[in-house]
């Protein structure tokens, strides 16, 4: 029993401590060759080594697992305080409301003020799978975009990053949330970006109840699986909704035009433009400029990169959830998701040039289908 002590700790510690793998394996090593030749003084002195890199390695991670408790908790913290907005009416989880799929409801948000922003808010539910932020992908660190709402007249309209520190050091919550989540109780932008962060990765991120019954082997029921080969095959829905890795992303993580919204803006584009250009030479960003003028919030992906190819472009949305995530689309303009599927199969034939005709039980089965894309809590 005694001879396996040494041989058991170390393949025991292996997955806690990486940093020290290397020094473990040639312990084990030594171990067993001591095991070998019945060597009881080594098998001794290596059990004493072992019990002690044991102990260390278990507070250590302890440790850092209990820092990210603590950051997380600050990032919660951080999310629903409605303090931090202008006139302390607004928290991020206003218009991310964690039991609307971080979702609001609303066709466009409503931030300080009652000011009505122009676009529709997005469920931050699945945040670890978005490389560029925002409808227009504006944003490409997670650490800057959970910044940007604080400052952005339709949302919560705080002057500058500096009142928000302000507020976060003047309430009184914050110093031994921040004292348990960084060692000390320093307020600073970095700090709180990493927060808000580190809370939404820590988001769950559920299988949805098609790839469960896929894997367990239930039976799917004719509509959805109907639904299913028509969203891989005939509607090529999966052509920009991929079914990539399991849990499946559903996007491309690409821009595509749609459409939607642009007849509202098609005659005025040269004007719009030059007032991009105003903006842009004022320094405004340009979340301050779209989510503010129903114009420029038309020009989609256009107004970060200036391609003409990108003009009324915008990011493909996740569908896990969707039937939980009315309106649709990034100005809310569509009120179901059976007239969101509609508007689809519409828009992205015409975008092909070849129409995508579907019955109407087809257009049933394809909404079964993504019915069951809904995660199951
Ligand atoms: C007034 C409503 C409102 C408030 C308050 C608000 N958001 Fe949002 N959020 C939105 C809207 C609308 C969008 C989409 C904006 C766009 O695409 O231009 C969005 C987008 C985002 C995104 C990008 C998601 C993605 O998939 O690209 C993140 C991250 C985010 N918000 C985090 C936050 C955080 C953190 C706070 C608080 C500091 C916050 N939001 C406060 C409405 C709001
Ligand atoms: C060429 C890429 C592409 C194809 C093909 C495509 N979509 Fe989309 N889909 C998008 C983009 C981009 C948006 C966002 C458009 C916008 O907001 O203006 C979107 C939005 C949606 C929405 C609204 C989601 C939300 O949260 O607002 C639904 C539902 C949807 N698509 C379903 C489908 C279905 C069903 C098909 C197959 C018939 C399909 N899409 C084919 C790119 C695509």
């Amino acid at each position: 029993m005694f001879t396996l002590y040494p041989v058991a700790l170390s393949v025991l510690l292996l997955p806690l401590s990486d940093p020290v793998n290397t020094q473990l394996r040639m312990m084990t090593k030594y171990s067993l060759r001591a095991l070998h030749g019945r060597d009881l003084r080594k098998l001794a002195l290596v059990s004493a080594a072992l019990t002690l890199a044991a102990m260390a390695g278990c507070v250590r991670y302890s440790a850092s697992e209990e820092s990210s408790k603590s950051l997380i908790d600050l990032g919660k913290n951080l999310f629903e305080d409605q303090s931090l907005s202008a006139d302390a009416s607004v928290s991020c989880a206003t218009c991310h409301v964690p039991s609307r799929q971080f979702s609001d409801g609303r066709m466009t948000s409503r931030g300080v003020g009652g000011h009505v922003g122009t676009r529709n808010a997005m469920s931050i539910q699945d945040i670890k799978f978005v490389r560029t932020f925002f409808w227009d992908g504006r944003e490409s660190r997670l650490e800057n975009a959970v910044l940007q709402p604080f400052t952005n007249a339709a949302e919560m309209g705080l002057p500058d990053l500096g009142s928000l520190t302000q507020r976060v050091e003047a309430a009184e919550a914050y110093p031994s949330l921040f004292l348990r989540a960084f060692g000390d109780t320093g307020v600073s932008e970095s700090r709180i970006a990493e927060a808000l962060a580190a809370y939404l990765r820590s988001l769950p991120l559920p299988r949805t109840k098609f790839e469960h019954a896929r894997i367990e082997g239930t039976e799917l029921g004719e509509d959805v699986r109907l639904g299913f080969d028509l969203f891989k095959g005939k509607a090529a829905c999966t052509d920009c909704h991929l079914l990539d890795e399991s849990p499946a992303s559903f996007t491309d993580h690409k821009f595509h035009h749609t459409g939607v919204g642009s007849e509202k803006v098609v005659g005025r584009m040269a004007e719009m433009l030059d007032r991009l250009e105003t903006n842009r030479q004022k320094g405004l960003p340009i979340g301050n400029a779209v989510l503010v003028d129903a114009d420029l919030a038309e020009l989609g992906r256009f107004a970060v990169t200036q391609r003409p190819e990108d003009l009324g472009a915008f990011r493909t949305p996740t569908l896990r959830n969707v039937a939980r995530t009315a309106p649709y689309m990034h100005d809310g303009s569509i009120a179901t998701l059976e007239e969101a599927i509609d508007r689809e199969l519409y828009y992205r034939g015409l975008a092909r040039g070849r129409p995508i005709s579907l019955t109407v039980d087809e257009r049933r089965q394809l909404g079964a289908f993504l019915h069951m894309l809904n995660t199951s809590h």
